[in-house]
């Protein structure tokens, strides 16, 4: 098949003018390329910048934050959703300092032997931060290229990707591997739109771009949709003793949300006769005052999506096995509430 012709210098010279004044480009080291980009994979740019600032303030190098104790590093991705990303940038960073004397390997193949690291995080610090010819393929990037090339294939489809991954490393220039890269990334987000929306005025590629010659922009790129979510009932009990505490529960060290807090809940879809016998088999008694419904509310996450429902309520006792007792303080400041629990947050810090 034809292709477009080559794209890099019309390319670049867009984005030497178009590119985003963000805070990893400023000063791109290799630790900064591979907190941001595994920032980046599941967050959006906008959400993820305050992370990055609070993130490189508090563990400004590998060793600390090989050395930073999982409760502070959770606290400080807290928002930021699959936390799994955390532990495995800790896990890494320990391993570069075992073995490589705490610099981040300068090769494509040994970066994607560290926890978290696959092919499009260990492309994109090979090339952004070292200049090596590598590829970084994310999903903005198959999207250009879809278009680009006028190609149908399913973007799901590992042959299909490693095809637009050779396209990739066709055009990049061997002297701008980073900046080819980064600049493919910020067209497909700005420019190279998702849905119906792209903004081919504004785009340095209109010219050549198949698709766009075709007619056929909005019906690309291909990728069979995702398996439906399994639906998940959760009951929530937000539970304040006389001292104002609320009850928070730390989750299994495995599985989803792993090693995290939150309210006291069971996920499970419990009516409030069957939620008490639970807090009284744990040894909690509720008070008189007539438990409050909350509002339900829902979280998506990869597999799953929570729909959550439950009460307020006042109890005494000591706090069950995993769980303790948090002043309004403590839960703001020291244990880590993901996301997920964003709707009854505020019950249990306060509002901080
Ligand atoms: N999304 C993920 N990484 C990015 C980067 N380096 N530039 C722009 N968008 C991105």
């Amino acid at each position: 098949m034809s292709g477009p012709g080559p794209i890099a210098p019309a390319l670049l010279a867009w984005f030497r003018q178009n590119a985003r004044a963000l805070p990893f480009r400023q000063d791109p080291t290799p630790y900064h390329i591979w907190v941001s980009e595994i920032m980046l994979q599941q967050t959006r740019v906008a959400a993820a910048l305050e992370h990055y600032r609070r993130f490189m303030e508090a563990l400004p190098d590998v060793p600390a934050l090989a050395a930073c104790p999982d409760e502070e590093l959770f606290k400080l991705w807290e928002g930021l959703g699959y936390y799994s990303r955390a532990r495995n940038l800790k896990k890494a960073a320990q391993l570069v300092c075992s073995e490589y004397g705490g610099q981040l390997p300068a090769s494509f193949e040994e970066l994607q032997k560290l926890p978290g690291v696959g092919e499009y995080t260990a492309g994109a610090i090979a090339s952004i931060a070292f200049g090596l010819p590598a590829p970084a393929v994310d999903g903005n990037v198959l999207r250009v290229f879809a278009r680009l090339y006028n190609d149908g294939s399913n973007i799901a489809d590992p042959a299909a990707k490693r095809l637009f991954t050779r396209r990739v490393m066709d055009q990049q220039p061997a002297d701008a591997p980073g900046p080819f890269n980064e600049a493919l990334m910020e067209l497909g987000a700005l420019v190279c739109l998702p849905g119906g929306a792209p903004l081919c005025g504004e785009c340095p590629l209109a010219d050549r771009c198949l698709a766009k010659a075709a007619g056929t922009l909005l019906e690309l790129p291909v990728k069979t949709p995702p398996k439906a979510r399994r639906v998940q009932p959760v009951t929530v009990l937000v539970a304040r003793n006389a001292r104002g505490e609320h009850l928070l529960q730390k989750r299994p060290e495995t599985g989803l949300l792993a090693g995290l807090w939150q309210p006291f809940l069971f996920e499970e879809k419990l009516t409030l006769d069957e939620a008490l016998a639970r807090l009284a088999a744990l040894g909690l008694s509720v008070s008189a005052a007539p438990p409050r419904p909350l509002k339900p509310a829902k979280h998506i996450f990869s597999h799953v999506e929570w729909r959550m429902a439950g009460w307020q309520l006042e109890a005494a006792g000591d706090a069950p096995a995993g769980c303790l007792w948090a002043s309004p303080e403590e839960a703001a400041g020291r244990y880590a509430l993901p996301g997920a629990f964003k709707a009854y947050r505020p019950l249990l810090t306060g509002g901080r």
